[in-house]
């Protein structure tokens, strides 16, 4: 630990337990704010986390959609995103207004979000999915026509898993788009024992290559499983660091150097302890939008409870 981080660490140590907060990082944070967290995981497990924590404070080191996500479930609670404009720029690929008018033109279809979508997207539609359990809330389902917004590619995935038909709205991850299947035909060609495990957000093409498709949860499962000494990675890099801390001697190699979320590289632990010490900013759902999207929510944790 460098002479900066060693102060930094410990002012949020002593601030936050003023504050009586808890900490929560997604697997993508850089590896300083991993281990100051009290927890690391994917967006379900970081939203069953907020929804059991006894902590009035929470601190979200991710983005927006995330931290809304916990203000949804816990609205009696204080959650600070530490930086603000951390966003997620496949959840902006859809709006409400622009769902509304879909679902006009699809009247019965039940409506299905990406947990990483806006709150009010959320209010929207009719049960929230996270990438560790897609297929079973989809399976869930008792429907005849399903609009499943805003990634196109999780969607196709979910679609080709449960054989069910699905109107896709056509959004992306610009990250894990950068994740292509000639370069992991490379590393295996270089890597012949290694696993390729990826996002369920990259393109099919390189889904149909894999050898595992999951969550980042799902990912750090996966590795530590005793056939598996060599993985290649394909989804954000931030989460290499977790998997090597949590692997010593196994190897990890990104499936692209290039797969950097910048949003998930804003928080800093300088961002972190200012977040503490101003109790700002605050991500705060307004109570008529909440109460639409905690139905939403709700249903895909307790699909996610029978994981
Ligand atoms: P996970 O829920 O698998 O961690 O994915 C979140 C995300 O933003 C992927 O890009
Ligand atoms: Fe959004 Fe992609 Fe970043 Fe995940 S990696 S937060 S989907 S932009």
């Amino acid at each position: 630990m460098t002479d900066r981080e060693f102060g930094l660490v410990e002012n949020i140590r002593v601030i936050k337990e003023k504050r009586g907060a808890v900490i929560l990082a997604h697997n993508y944070q850089l590896g300083e704010v991993q281990d100051i967290a009290d927890f690391v995981g994917d967006s379900l497990e970081l939203s069953q986390k907020a929804a059991e924590t006894d902590a009035g404070v929470i601190v979200f080191c991710g983005v927006h959609f995330m931290a809304e996500t916990a203000s949804i479930l816990c609205p009696d609670k204080t959650v600070l995103l530490p930086d603000i404009h951390a966003g997620c720029p496949m959840a902006d690929m859809i709006t409400a207004e622009r769902l509304m008018e879909k679902k006009q033109e699809h009247p019965q279809a039940v409506v299905v979000c990406y947990v990483n979508s806006s709150a009010e997207v959320k209010a929207e539609s009719d049960i929230c999915c996270p990438s560790a359990n897609a297929v079973a809330v989809i399976e869930s389902l008792d429907a005849e026509e399903i609009l499943f917004v805003p990634d196109q590619y999780l969607g196709n995935y979910v679609s080709t898993k449960t054989g069910k038909k699905m109107i896709l709205w056509p959004g992306f991850c610009p990250t894990h788009a950068r994740i292509t299947a000639e370069r992991i035909k490379e590393l295996k060609h270089e890597n012949p024992r290694a696993k390729a495990v990826v996002h369920p957000e990259c393109r099919p093409e390189v889904i149909a290559i894999a050898d595992e498709t999951t969550s980042t949860g799902g990912m750090c499962r996966y590795a530590q499983r005793e056939d598996v000494t060599e993985m290649i990675v394909g989804t954000e890099i931030g989460i290499i660091y977790r998997l090597r801390k949590e692997n010593p001697g196994k190897k990890f190699i990104p499936a692209s150097e290039q797969a950097v979320c910048p949003n998930m590289k804003s928080i800093t632990l300088e961002k972190v302890l200012w977040s503490l010490e101003e109790m700002e900013p605050e991500v705060k759902v307004p109570e008529d939008i909440r109460l639409r999207a905690k139905n939403a929510v709700d249903r895909m944790l307790r699909v996610g409870a029978r994981r």
